[in-house]
C-alpha cells in the first residue's frame, strides 16, 4: 500500500513538471512567432496587395497602392512616421503627403473629401490639402513630404 502512495506522488510530481515544460515551450514558441512577424518588412494593403515598408536607397517608402488611394480617397499610415497621402484637389495627377499629427496637441487629423480640407476632430483645427492653416487653434502648418507614384505603388519620402 505504501509503495502505491509513493508511485502516485512521483506520478503527480512528473505530471506537474510535464505541465510546466509544455507551458514554457508554448510561451517560447509564441514569443518567437511574434519576433519573426515583427521582422517582416511587407504588409498587406486593404486590397490584399503586398507593399514594402522598407526605406529604399532613394529615401522613398511604399505606403500603399494607387488602387488603395483611389478607392479610399486617401492613404493614412500611422506607423513610426505617420503619413497622410491625397491626390491634390487642384491637380489630381499630383500627390500631396503630409504629417497627419495635428500641430496643436497631437491628435491625428483626417481628410474631408466633401470640404476638400484636413480637419482635426479634437479641437477643430482645419488645414488645406497642403497642410496650411485655415482655422486654429493650431498655429503651425502640417509638415509636408514628397510623394509620387511608380507603377501601381504610392511612395513617400519623409
Ligand atoms: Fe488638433 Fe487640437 S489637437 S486642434
Amino acid at each position: 500500500m505504501r509503495v502505491k502512495n509513493i508511485d502516485r506522488r512521483k506520478f503527480v510530481h512528473w505530471l506537474g513538471i510535464g505541465w510546466f515544460v509544455s507551458i514554457l515551450i508554448g510561451a517560447i514558441s509564441a514569443c518567437s512567432n511574434k519576433d519573426s512577424n515583427s521582422q517582416t518588412n511587407t504588409e498587406t494593403s486593404p486590397n490584399n496587395q503586398k507593399t514594402s515598408n522598407q526605406t529604399r536607397s532613394d529615401g522613398f517608402v511604399e505606403v500603399g497602392t494607387v488602387a488603395d488611394l483611389d478607392r479610399q480617397g486617401k492613404i493614412l499610415v500611422s506607423k513610426a512616421t505617420p503619413v497622410l497621402v491625397l491626390r491634390d484637389p487642384a491637380n489630381t495627377s499630383q500627390l500631396l503627403a503630409i504629417n497627419p499629427i495635428c500641430t496643436h496637441q497631437g491628435c491625428t487629423v483626417d481628410w474631408n473629401a466633401d470640404r476638400k480640407n484636413i480637419i482635426c476632430s479634437c479641437h477643430g483645427s482645419t488645414f488645406s490639402a497642403m497642410g496650411e492653416i485655415i482655422k486654429g487653434p493650431a498655429s503651425k502648418p502640417l509638415k509636408q513630404y514628397t510623394a509620387k507614384i511608380e507603377g501601381d505603388v504610392v511612395l513617400v519620402k519623409t
